[in-house]
């Protein structure tokens, strides 16, 4: 089909899906990450103490992934979200007690957007777990099998996951901010923040694929749209039918701050490289995502996976797996294994 059509039909869908979607609110806080050690986690943690533990959460991922598939980048999304910031910990399930003026991570500004299905899914997997495997398995380490599960029903790599993680005892709204990437971040800053947690160059661009799936609300591109950087002028790296489609869906005045548009606009569903074909045509939503297309760092990495679709699925489990070991935490000094992800023990 058509990209144009394929794109309009995939805009009409999510214009519907925008109005059932619910958005979850979420939080945040900072940085202070121990370096990754691969060396504090392994594939087998639970092979005594849970054996049955990856079946568990799969019967719950596969069953929303059929149920309710926005759960897939919603849970991939959110492990990255709890990786950067504090380390993965699952730090980022915590929910804000009520009344309480000090907000959790989960309802910083960055995280607001972060979708309700995502939390669901996780809780849904460690009550599962739990009914089994009573007060073993951290939240941090079901989030991550969660997140390697989606990528894979999604059609993306399989990997092993490592496990080991203990669940931090810290969650605060005001530690997000510097962790967390913005739609408008320049390729200098995301290559530092990537950098601080252990994260190459390459990583990055291989990590910034996962928009191969999901969806981005209008705020997060209309800046692009109308008066790029103080222009008044859209902004020239956007595809000129592109555009039209995206002004349609996103107004300068009076959208619905519900509408949510795919992030690869060619191939919305599928876990493939379709996000890196998709810069090179000047396809890209996100300013940063443009941003990685256009940097002479970064450019030929994008090149590379857009070419090789097999390069890129092989190289994104690995660098998902390192991902998954920013700051973890081990001992009861620095963490728990919490009974339920939402509270601390
Ligand atoms: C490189 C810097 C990155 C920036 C600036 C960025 C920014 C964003 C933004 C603005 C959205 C749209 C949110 C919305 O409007 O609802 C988004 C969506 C998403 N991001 Fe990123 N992101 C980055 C890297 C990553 C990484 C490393 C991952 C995973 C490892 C990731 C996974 C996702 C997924 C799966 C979605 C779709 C979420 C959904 O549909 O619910 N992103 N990102």
């Amino acid at each position: 089909m058509h990209v144009l059509s394929l794109f309009l039909s995939a805009i009409f869908f999510f214009l519907f899906l925008a109005s059932t979607i619910s958005i979850t609110p979420t939080t945040s806080q900072p940085p202070a990450l121990r370096r990754i050690h691969h060396r504090d986690l392994s594939v087998d943690y639970y092979s005594k103490k849970c054996p049955q533990l990856e079946n568990l959460v799969g019967s719950i991922t596969s069953q929303r992934f059929k149920e309710v598939p926005i759960s897939a980048p919603a849970t991939i999304r959110l492990f990255f979200h709890d990786c950067f910031v504090e380390g993965c910990d699952g730090s980022i399930l915590i929910e804000t007690k009520k009344g309480s003026k000090k907000l959790a991570e989960r309802d910083a500004y960055e995280n607001k957007e972060l979708r309700e299905e995502g939390f669901e899914s996780i809780n849904k997997a460690k009550a599962l777990v739990e009914s089994h495997c009573p007060s073993l398995v951290s939240c941090s380490d079901i989030l991550a099998i969660a997140a390697r599960d989606f990528i894979h029903l999604a059609g993306g790599p399989y990997y092993q996951v490592k496990k080991g993680r203990w669940d931090g005892k810290r969650s605060t709204a005001t530690n997000v901010p510097p962790n967390i990437p913005r739609s408008n971040s320049t390729v200098d800053q995301l290559i530092k923040l990537f950098a601080s947690k252990g994260l190459t160059v390459e990583e990055l661009v291989v990590l910034s694929g996962s928009h191969t799936i999901g969806f981005a609300h209008c705020k997060n591109f209309v800046g692009r749209l109308y008066n790029f950087k103080g222009s008044k002028q859209p902004d020239p790296t956007l595809d000129p039918r592109l555009l039209k489609e995206l002004r349609m869906s996103c107004p300068f005045y009076g959208g619905s701050t519900g509408v949510v548009l795919p992030l690869d606009a060619t191939t919305p569903f599928v876990f493939d490289n379709g996000y890196f074909t998709g810069l090179g045509s000047k396809m890209a939503f996100l300013e940063s995502d443009q941003a990685i297309f256009l940097d002479p760092r970064t450019k030929p990495i994008v090149l590379e996976m857009a070419r090789d679709k097999q390069r890129f699925l092989k190289a994104y489990g690995g660098t998902m797996d390192k991902m998954g070991s920013i700051g973890v935490k081990r001992g009861k000094k620095h963490g728990e294994i919490r009974t339920d992800c939402r509270v601390f023990l």
